[in-house]
């Protein structure tokens, strides 16, 4: 059959008349391609699955009654557009009461977001000219690269190490990058790699970012979900309101991945810009649900159950891992344990070599019905997700027993 003459009309961001003709498997297609198999070759069995990257819970019931009592109200019921003022005044009182940042204007320096992702998708078009850099961590979440490349812009990447606890190295960017840079992507508590941000790393970005001329846009999604102290804000930073934004959410820090909302705040004129954006995207999101996002961030108190119990998963894992050979470590933040990949396992006699950390998935699918994501950007690592399914605390440690039992006659070679 011939092709449609739909198909020479498709632009060259998204592949031009190639697009949709790539036999290449993706990452994500591939895990749930073998999580199928494996389903299929043992029937019935349960497939522990640390791959999702949302909780595995309902968002709290006093969200949902909210949500409820606001979705009767006329005065909710059409277009929000950039929003009402009460998710704005709930989001500076959030950032102060949460993160201990004082002085932001709910009226100029905050405006909604239907979820962190549409934000880091309306920014790039207020910043990204044909041939701009966007320096970008990897392996990290890609949206905002994406967008920036669709107008044009280049991404310059910043691996993410152990060595270096999970920051960029500012000072080894090429001069003739930071010529054309202009901005900054930053994610802490890091999404994959567990990864916390620190106050003098923040005032090294403003000050970086102020002497290259850069702005930076700080994707704070599991800014909430710490193990220990207070969640750390890029906006606690003194100077960061001259240099940036934080885009917060609900979505992982109060359950509430599907109702898509958030917030951006910080630098009036970004938050002015994005705005103006985002009033030529989006209509808003539905003001029953920002309503329902607004009682969220004025009970803080939620987070910190749904973190707590990432925190014991988490220390349960990382012992279960250790007992196992991976070099685990408990992290400060987020539901991520990111772990180096094994070279070889050695599992009822038989020996199998990986040449990556995607090999190590595919086999921990396959052979032990364990489900992890890897990353093979900076280095060979697998992402474990502490969000697997279990309804209380005794069947998280059911769960956790059962994959000490299933890698435990396995030797894991590093
Ligand atoms: C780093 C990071 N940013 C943003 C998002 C998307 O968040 P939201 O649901 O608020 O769009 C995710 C979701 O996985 C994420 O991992």
């Amino acid at each position: 059959m011939s092709d449609s003459y739909i198909q020479n009309l498709f632009a060259e961001r998204i592949g031009g008349q190639q697009y949709g003709k790539s036999t290449a498997i993706y990452k994500f297609e591939k895990i749930k391609r073998a999580k199928r198999a494996a389903l299929a070759a043992n029937p019935g069995a349960e497939i522990i699955d640390m791959g999702v990257g949302e909780p595995d819970e309902m968002a709290f019931p006093d969200a949902v009654r909210k949500l409820f009592e606001e979705a009767q109200k006329p005065e909710n019921r059409g277009y929000a557009d950039n929003g009402d003022s009460g998710l704005k005044a709930a989001a500076a009182r959030y950032l102060e009461r949460v993160c201990g940042v004082t002085g932001i204007n709910p009226e100029t320096e905050v405006l909604h977001s239907i979820g962190s992702k549409a934000a880091l998708s309306i920014l790039p078009a207020a910043f990204i000219n044909p041939g701009d850099y966007v320096l970008m961590t990897v392996p990290g979440y890609p949206i905002f690269g994406t967008h920036a490349k669709y107008f044009g812009g280049q991404v310059h990447n910043l691996p993410l190490t152990a060595e270096r606890n999970f920051l960029p190295d500012l000072d080894g960017i090429p001069a003739e990058i930071l010529s054309k840079a202009k901005v900054l992507v930053l994610n802490y508590p890091n999404n994959p790699t567990g990864g916390s941000a620190t106050p003098e790393f923040f005032a090294k970005v403003v000050a970086f970012a102020k002497k290259n001329q850069i702005v930076v846009v700080h994707d704070a999604a599991y800014a909430a979900l710490v193990f220990e102290g207070k969640p750390l804000s890029f906006l606690a930073t003194p100077g960061a309101k001259d240099v940036g934004v934080e885009l917060h959410s609900t979505s992982k820090s109060f359950n509430m991945t599907g109702w898509r909302c958030g917030f951006v705040a910080g630098n009036e004129l970004m938050v002015k810009a994005y705005g103006d954006v985002k009033d030529n995207t989006d209509s808003g999101q539905f003001l029953a649900i920002q309503h329902a996002g607004a009682y969220c961030f004025d009970h803080p108190e939620i987070t910190e159950k749904i973190a707590a119990k990432y925190s014991r998963r988490m220390t349960g894992l990382v012992e279960a891992l250790r007992k196992c050979g991976f070099n685990a470590r408990k992290p400060k933040g987020s539901f991520f344990l990111y772990v180096a990949a094994p070279k070889a396992a050695v599992s009822g006699g038989k020996r199998v070599e990986f040449r990556n950390a995607e090999e190590v998935s595919q086999w921990l699918i396959t052979e032990k019905l364990i489900s992890t994501v890897p990353w093979d950007d900076a280095c060979p690592n697998l992402r474990f997700s502490v969000t697997f399914a279990a309804k209380d605390p005794a069947d998280e440690q059911r769960v956790l027993e059962e994959i000490s039992r299933r890698l435990g006659g396995v030797s894991f070679e590093f």
